[in-house]
């Protein structure tokens, strides 16, 4: 499955550089393709604080600071992070009180950082080694080609 949600973002995205746009539909691609997720969308770096971008499910929180929550913590640390059971995440913020498990892929352009791809499930341990994999290369689509964050 993740070759083709990867092939419907492309597809979806091409021709596209508006980040807006392009962000709007790879959560909404994302949150109607994948299983088991009450929350996929965007959070973009300003100055040192995460905002929330386009985004499926419930609101969230509006600002994360860098190094603050799984979030801010993938971000500061340029490292995607996995969390099998929130709960157990020392920091993590609880924006929807359904979310057990969550991913959270950097967003690198031209090797600087311009926010996070954070997907939650109300699954414990839906993410493992495959969904890193296509989070991150979902998450390389989107960024690539985008002119403007
Ligand atoms: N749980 C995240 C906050 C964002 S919501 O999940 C949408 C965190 O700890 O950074």
């Amino acid at each position: 499955m993740s070759a083709d949600v990867a092939e419907e973002l492309r597809a979806l995205l091409v021709g596209e550089s508006d980040p807006v746009a392009r962000a709007a539909n790879t959560a909404a691609l994302i949150f109607s393709r994948v299983p088991d997720l009450n929350w996929a969308g965007f959070y973009f770096l300003r100055g040192d604080t995460l905002v929330v971008g386009p985004f499926q499910g419930l609101p969230a929180c509006t600002r994360i600071p860098l190094g603050r929550g799984v979030c801010g913590t993938a971000a500061a640390r340029r490292e995607t992070i996995v969390v099998p059971d929130v709960h157990a995440f020392e920091g993590h913020i609880a924006c929807d009180s359904a979310s057990q498990s969550e991913i959270v892929v950097p967003l690198i352009a031209r090797g600087a950082l311009v926010g996070v791809l954070d997907i939650d499930s109300p699954v414990l341990g839906r993410f493992g080694e495959a969904e890193k994999d296509m989070f991150e290369t979902l998450a390389g689509i989107y960024v690539k080609e985008a002119v403007l964050f």
